[in-house]
């Protein structure tokens, strides 16, 4: 697909186009600034995630579109060490021991959906959605301009 966008991530610099990429697919996708922000925040994360944890890896950004909503799907991959304990990071009230960000855990309060899949000694991958409910009105013209369109 033509709007997926991806972004290799090296070193720090890199989350700087894989935020503004983030961004610019929310506002396209109807998101309000907060949320873009959100999202942008979430992406920072796990891109410095794969820059301290993995060394380098990739973040893609996908457009999900569904009648009543659209969504924003970030998956970001590695093929880092892996890691141990996957539940008891995620625990609430599990604070990293030199932690500076939100963490996997605050990461996970900003989106809607959160998967992680890592295999140890062979990497990381991330999954993230955030969604945005269309309302009645957008959904009408869209049904419009479809009508339209086939008539035409
Ligand atoms: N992509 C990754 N590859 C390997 N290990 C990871 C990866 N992402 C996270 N981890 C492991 O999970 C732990 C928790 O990650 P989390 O992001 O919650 O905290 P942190 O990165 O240690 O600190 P911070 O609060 O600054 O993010 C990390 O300390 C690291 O051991
Ligand atoms: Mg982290």
């Amino acid at each position: 697909m033509s709007d997926e966008v991806a972004v290799d991530i090296a070193n720090d610099a890199d989350m700087v186009p894989a935020r503004a990429q983030a961004r610019a697919l929310a506002l396209r996708l109807g998101f309000s600034r907060t949320d873009a922000t959100l999202i942008a925040t979430a992406i920072s994360e796990v891109a410095r995630n794969i820059v301290v944890h993995a060394g380098t890896g990739r973040i893609v950004m996908k457009p999900l579109y569904e009648q009543e909503r659209f969504g924003l799907m970030v998956i970001a991959a590695d093929h880092g060490p892996g890691i141990q304990d996957v539940d008891g990071i995620l625990q609430s009230g599990y604070v990293s021991p030199n932690g500076l960000g939100l963490g996997l855990p605050g990461t996970r309060r900003l989106m809607d959906e959160f998967e992680i899949s890592s295999e140890i000694g062979t990497g990381t991958t991330v999954t993230l959605v955030k969604w945005r409910q269309r309302d009645e009105l957008e959904q009408l013209r869209e049904r419009r301009r479809g009508a339209t369109q086939r008539k035409g």
